[in-house]
């Protein structure tokens, strides 16, 4: 009685674990499958073009990725290349991605909801990190960082808040990146939490935040 608990138990565990180890795009059930775009068919992802209708071009980007990117505000720039430029990533669970950091340039706190990101620096320094989440226990929103130079590779997991910094206030730096898939999704978290439409209560806000209601105010507005 008490072993056959004790195996369903394990069973459930089990279950649960082998369920988050599949936490990502689905596996292709077919060497591929080209979005196609103009279906009105909704389904996780697109549904299959015609395979007999398939080139090379549905598989390709002439994306200049080689070519350097006006950096924004905040002094980056992500010229992300998912299912939406190559219908041929579809269901494949991969994605890339160039980043330019200007001189003390940063691509900001976000995160990727669906995909790991691994990160290799082709020009200058990168200070980069995330941090975990609260679980498990006593690992909880510990910040890992590192100074990246070129040709180092870093990961970041998939979910979890992450950032790279450009140090050098002279000289710009760029990345590579590939993700875990066809799309990641990115949550900035300043724009999310601060530059919502339409915004959060400041109420809810200033709570959440231990700050005075015209902090997150001036915060809204700045975003
Ligand atoms: C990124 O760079 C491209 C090409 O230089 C430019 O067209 C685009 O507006 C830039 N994106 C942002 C968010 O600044």
């Amino acid at each position: 009685m008490a072993s056959s608990s004790s195996f369903l138990l394990l069973a459930a565990l089990l279950a649960l674990v082998s369920w988050q180890a599949t936490a990502s795009d689905p596996s292709p059930l077919q060497d591929f499958c080209v979005a196609d775009m103009n279906s009105p068919v909704r389904v996780n992802g697109f549904v299959c073009k015609n395979p007999m209708e398939v080139n090379a071009d549905d598989f390709f980007k002439a994306a200049n990725l080689d070519k350097p990117r006006v950096p924004n505000k905040v002094g980056s720039n992500v010229t992300l290349i998912n299912v939406m430029q190559i219908a041929g990533l579809n269901t494949l669970g991969i994605s890339i991605a160039r980043i330019d950091y200007a001189p003390l340039g940063q691509n900001p706190p976000h995160t990727h909801p669906r995909a790991t990101e691994i990160l290799t620096v082709l020009e200058g320094t990168l200070y980069v990190g995330f941090v975990t989440s609260n679980q498990p226990a006593p690992n909880r929103n510990k910040f890992l960082s590192k100074v990246l130079n070129k040709g180092d590779v870093f990961v970041f997991p998939v979910g979890l808040i992450h950032f790279q910094f450009n140090p050098n206030p002279h000289q710009p730096a760029v990345a590579i990146a590939a993700l875990s898939s066809q799309n990641p999704g990115a949550i900035t978290i300043a724009n999310a939490v601060f530059g919502s439409d339409p915004a959060i209560s400041d109420d809810v806000l200033a709570k959440a935040f231990q700050v005075e209601k015209n902090t997150i105010d001036y915060l809204q507005d700045y975003s």
